[in-house]
Order: structure tokens, then sequence, then C-alpha cells
């Protein structure tokens, strides 16, 4: 075992916690309130800010889109040079927070800021960030990840750094009371699907990481089970816990990790717009048939601690698919609005991204992918 971990965000959890934000801010400092589309107007969320920052001197952007873009964030670069901004505060779900991390690097960046996203140029000082976080999934707001899109080119690549985590992130589940069924499965499906990347791969050494991962999966496999008590404060906070701790490192530090489930993903929210967690929820079950006796071992110490199912691959994969049918989200890709051309775009997409070999030993080819695709669009 090798490895260095390092989380610095400091996590604020639970009811009325957004006050907190004032003890890691100075009052010197010049704040950018960054959010979406409004959600934060219609659940007391933005009060609470305005009411926080009431001896603060700050400025709002908003209409930052899911899947928020360059195009969008570029305009609040704009902001922070003219109004000197030296903290920003990202209040939404994982596209705000995403947005901000690439507003705050691209903002120190003196180019274009997609270099940063492509990998042209490495990150090396960013704008400080805090984040109040209103839906859990990504994990986003306690991790040095973001994922931004291009629109121009119908691009969508990942990016990290260390100078990208938030100094602090509060997790209050009462923000949650305004999302909607729709976002709450993908939140629950985003994060059973992280800590599957993170943990069926190949056996490991740790003691740590495996026993960890199946607490997580068997957390979030009770929440799919009890999906009619999600209004329910106690489910809505064990979520925000459960999707919080499933990409913030802990994990996956030291261990073998996939990530094409997400890669495959990634392109098919760049081409068609579809929802982050339900491409998940499309491809991650194939890719497991497709890749069944590469990760046979993981699959199998999955089914055993997590589902008590002995010895049957098959009946594992079909356990994962009745989950995310339990909250509502088709694995079929043909009840999504595609095209013919889907398989191509992805493919091509991936090429184009020198991501021809995925997977925790670069396994998954581009054939594989395509083998997987046909089953995704097949699975009626
Ligand atoms: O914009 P507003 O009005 O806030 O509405 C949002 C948006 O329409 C709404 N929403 C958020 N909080 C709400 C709410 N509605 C009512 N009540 C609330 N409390 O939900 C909609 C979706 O929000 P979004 O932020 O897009 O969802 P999510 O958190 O699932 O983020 C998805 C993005 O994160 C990326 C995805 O690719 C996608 O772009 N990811 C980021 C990762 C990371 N940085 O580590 C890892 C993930 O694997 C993922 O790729
Ligand atoms: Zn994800």
């Amino acid at each position: 075992m090798k490895f260095t971990y390092h989380n610095p965000t400091a996590i604020e959890f639970g009811e009325g916690k957004i006050y907190s934000i004032t003890k890691y801010i100075d009052k010197s400092k010049r704040i950018l309130v960054v959010y979406g589309g409004g959600s934060i107007k219609g659940n007391g969320v933005y009060d609470q800010v305005d009411g926080a920052l009431e001896e603060y001197t700050w400025f709002e952007f908003s209409g930052v889109e899911p899947n928020p873009s360059i195009e969008t964030m570029n305009k609040a670069i704009q902001i922070i040079k003219e109004k000197k901004i030296d903290f920003v505060l990202a209040v939404g779900g994982g596209s705000v927070i995403d947005g901000c991390k690439y507003l705050v690097s691209a903002a120190l960046y003196d180019g274009d800021g997609w270099d940063l996203v492509d990998g042209t140029q490495q990150v090396k000082k960013a704008i400080d960030l805090g984040v109040i976080l209103t839906l859990p999934a990504t994990g986003s707001e306690s991790n040095g990840g973001s994922v931004m899109t291009k629109k121009k080119t119908k691009e969508k690549r990942a990016f990290m750094s260390p100078h990208l985590y938030p100094k602090f992130a509060v997790l209050d589940p009462l923000t949650m009371i305004t999302l909607d069924d729709r976002q709450l499965a993908n939140g629950l499906v985003d994060a059973f699907v992280h800590t599957c990347e993170q943990y069926i791969t190949y056996p490991n050494t740790s003691l740590v990481n495996d026993g960890y991962a199946e607490t997580l999966l068997k957390g979030l496999v009770a929440l799919a089970d009890s999906w009619d008590r999600r209004s329910e404060t106690v489910w809505q906070e064990n979520l925000m816990w459960l999707a919080n701790q499933a990409l913030n490192g802990l994990i996956g530090a030291g261990v073998p990790q996939d990530w094409a489930t997400h890669m495959i993903g990634h392109e098919l929210t760049a081409f068609y717009g579809i929802d982050h967690a339900r491409t998940l929820a499309i491809v991650q079950p194939q890719l497991l048939r497709v890749m069944q006796k590469e990760k046979a071992e993981k699959i199998a110490l999955m089914g055993q601690n997590v589902f008590g199912i002995a010895n049957d691959s098959e009946a594992v994969i079909v356990e994962i698919e009745n989950i995310f049918k339990k909250v509502g989200i088709s694995t079929n890709l043909n009840d999504y609005e595609i095209d013919n051309k889907v398989i191509a775009n992805v493919t091509n997409g991936l090429k184009e991204k020198n991501m021809s070999t995925l997977g925790e030993k670069g396994e998954i080819t581009l054939k594989k992918v395509t083998e997987i695709l046909t089953k995704t669009i097949k699975n009626l």
C-alpha cells in the first residue's frame, strides 16, 4: 500500500449550519456567490446566505446550468476581475460547484481556461472556494475534481487538482426539501456508482477500503429499499453523508480504480444531454456483464458482503439493476433520446480524448465499449 491522502475541506454537517460559513471567510474578503437556475430561492437557502453575509461585501452570479459550460463560467470571470473578488461561494449541486472550480482556477490563468480542463496546462493556483451543497450526488463539495463542458464542440471532460478542494462545505439536509424524485434518484445512483468504480476492480490487500466501500454500498441499498421514505430528514441526511463519503478520496486511496462507466457516461451526456447518473445506470450493468471474467472476484465479494449472494455474478448484476429500477431510473438506452449514431459518437469522443483503453487495467477497449453500448440498446 502506498498513497497520499490529504482532504483539506472542512465539513459542517447538519441543520442550520449555513450560518457557520462566517467562521471560514474573513470579513475583508470580496465574495462572489454563485448559483444555478434559482432553486435556492425556493427553499430558503438564498435568504440564509444573504443573512450570513450581512457584514460582508458580496456580489452574485446566477444561471450556472446542469453540466456547466465554460461559455457560461467565462462570463463570471469578468465579474471576478471587475469587482476584485477574492472568495467564491458556490451554492448548489455538482454543476454549480464544478463550474466554480473552473472559475476559481481559470480566473487566475492567463490564457484559455479550457487548457486547464483538457490537461494542456495544470492548475497552479486558485481563488479560495467555499461550498453550500444543495444536492448530494457528486461528492464535488469535498474533492479536487470538476467536470466541465465546452458547448461549442460538445466536449465534456474531467480535470483535477489539489488546488480545487473547497476550504469548507456546508451539508445541511434541510436544503434538500425541494429536491424532486428525479434529482434524489440521480444522487443515490451517482453515489452508488462512485463507490463501485473504486471497488469492483480486482482484489487488493487493504483491510480498510473494501470494508468501508461495502458499508457505503449497504447504506445506499438500504436507501433504495426505503425509497418510499425519501421525504424524511433521516433518509435525506443519510444520502447526503453517503454521497459525500463515496467520492471524497478515502475509499479510492491506494486501491485500483475503474471509472470507465463514467467516461462512457460523460460522452452520452455530451452528445444527448442525458442526466449524468442516468448514463451510469445505463452503462454500468452491461459493462459488468462484458467485464464479468476480469472483475469476477470483486463481483463475488460484493455479492457476498453487500447482497448476501454466493457465487453468482449475474445475480449480483441483476441486483444492481434492481436498485436503479427501485428509484425509477431506466437502464435501457432506448428509453432516452438518442439516434443511430450513438455508438460512433461515444467511441469517437473517447478516441479523441486518448481514452481508447479504459478501466483498472486498460482492458476496456473501444471494441469493448461498442459491445457494452450494443447491449444497453438491446436491453429491452
Ligand atoms: O440550478 P438549480 O436551480 O439550482 O437546479 C438544480 C439543477 O436543475 C437542481 N437542484 C439542485 N439543488 C436543488 C435543486 N432543485 C431543488 N432543490 C434543491 N435543493 O438540480 C438540478 C441538477 O443539478 P446538478 O448540480 O446538475 O446535479 P448534480 O449534483 O447531479 O451534478 C451533476 C454534474 O456533476 C458532474 C456531472 O458530470 C454533472 O456535470 N460530476 C462531478 C463530479 C465531481 N466533481 O467530482 C463527479 C461526478 O461523477 C460527476 O461527473
Ligand atoms: Zn458520477
